[in-house]
């Protein structure tokens, strides 16, 4: 039971899109509409400018850690956290209101991190832009992220099996929302952070 108001409480932060907000609000475009499709942070900064992917991001990620804020008032196990967290992304990911066509949840998952374990986003946080600066390709330092995430929960609590699983399907999701990124990197045909045409 608990399990399951983790992520519903979750569901309802993650649908909060940040950028399909901007863009509707300031620039009256429907994001999802126009360069990769997504309702992102990277889409963001490609269709409405820097400004509004820094906020979208912001956005994203504070919606995480507010609630994960807001649950650990009631349970303060850090498996709570993660449900709460997973609940955010796939609200992210996909929120019913806008045909459930929404983000790929890495800003989401970044907040989720932070909130949970700020060890385990520190590493993500440095090493994602270390990846980015040196190819310019997000979506890789996204796939990072997201592998890092089980990985890192294995290491940093290496007896709590529930919590590696969720970290495992953290992972899973992000990777079946960048398969169009995966296949464009393996082509060679991915975008590039800075530059304007998309697939
Ligand atoms: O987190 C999203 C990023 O990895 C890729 O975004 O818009 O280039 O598909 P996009």
């Amino acid at each position: 039971m608990e399990q399951l108001i983790s992520i519903s409480l979750g569901y309802i932060f993650g649908c909060f899109q940040t950028s399909f907000l901007i863009g509707r609000l300031y620039k009256k475009v429907d994001i999802r509409q126009f360069g990769s499709g997504n309702a992102g942070t990277t889409n963001a900064i490609r269709v409405l400018g820097w400004k509004a992917g820094v906020l979208t991001f912001l956005g994203d990620s504070l919606k995480a850690i507010l609630a994960i804020f807001l649950i650990r008032l009631f349970y303060n196990d850090q498996v709570f956290a993660l449900y709460t967290g997973l609940g955010v992304v796939i609200g992210h990911n996909f929120p019913f209101y806008l045909k459930f066509k929404g983000g790929k949840g890495i800003a989401a998952t970044s907040g989720v991190l932070l909130a949970f374990d700020y060890r385990i986003a520190l590493v993500a946080c440095l090493t994602f832009i270390v990846i980015v600066a040196l190819t310019r390709y997000v979506s890789l330092g996204s796939l990072f992220i997201a592998t890092w995430t089980p990985i890192a929960i294995y290491l940093f609590y290496p007896d709590r099996l529930e919590m590696l699983i969720l970290g495992l399907i953290f992972m899973s999701l992000a990777y079946y929302k960048h398969m169009g990124n995966i296949k464009r990197l393996l082509k060679g045909e991915e975008n590039k952070l800075g530059q304007k045409k998309s697939a």
